[in-house]
């Protein structure tokens, strides 16, 4: 399939070298280069900060396509979330690409695992997928598998009112409480 990443910061190198190493083939963009290569893609990666979509609407056709949603909707001061309870940024971002399948992933994992193989002591780690088109998350699914992730269907789009706050509770043990970010959170099922 056909990638292209815009964002080319710390999520955006990681997803790039990770998909890098399947058959896929992924175009890296980072802000000033031009972004008629997403035309060609089927998956576009939104590795941009929370409002990004806002700039891009104008300069890309999303539609048809496949959309992931990255981001923890972080306010300036690291402080809260800008967004939720009763709406989430992948739904903002929806609403904003009414043409485009928007799946929310990957927001749970901090940058810093893609250059450790994703994983922790040997266990892959986990990424939650939540869409309302079930062919696109399928399709993120296979993606993130692919890379060597373990997915959670997390089922309609609305539930990244709940993955965004997951991430943030990530962002408070991992930089704020003091774990580092070495960790993941992981849902546990019986086999
Ligand atoms: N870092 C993490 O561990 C982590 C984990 C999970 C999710 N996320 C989410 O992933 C997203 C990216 O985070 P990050 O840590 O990778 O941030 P980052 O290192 O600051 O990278 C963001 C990238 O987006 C680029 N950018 C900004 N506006 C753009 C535009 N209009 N067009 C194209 N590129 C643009 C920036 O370019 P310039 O540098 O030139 O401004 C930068 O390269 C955020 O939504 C974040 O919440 C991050």
């Amino acid at each position: 399939m056909n990638i292209a990443i815009i964002g080319n910061g710390n999520i955006g190198s990681g997803l790039a070298g990770a998909l890098g190493k399947t058959d896929h083939k992924v175009t890296l963009l980072g802000k000033g280069d031009d972004l008629a290569a997403v035309a060609a893609a089927e998956i576009v990666i939104l590795a941009t900060p929370y409002g990004t979509v806002n700039e891009l609407v104008g300069t890309v056709d999303f539609t048809g396509k496949t959309v992931i949603d990255v981001s923890n909707p972080v306010n300036a001061d690291f402080s809260g979330l800008q967004v939720g309870h009763a709406t989430s940024a992948a739904e903002e971002i929806a609403a904003a690409l009414p043409g485009a399948s928007v799946v929310k992933a990957f927001n749970t994992i901090f940058a810093q695992h893609y250059a450790t193989g994703l994983q922790i002591d040997g266990r892959p780690l986990q990424t939650f997928v939540a869409s309302d088109d079930a062919v696109a998350r399928e399709r993120v699914k296979k993606l993130a598998t692919e890379i060597g992730l373990v997915t959670v269907d997390a089922g309609p789009l609305k539930n990244a009112r709940y993955l965004e706050p997951l991430g943030f509770l990530n962002i408070q043990f991992g930089y704020v409480l003091g774990q580092g970010t070495g960790i993941a959170p992981q849902w546990l099922a019986a086999a």
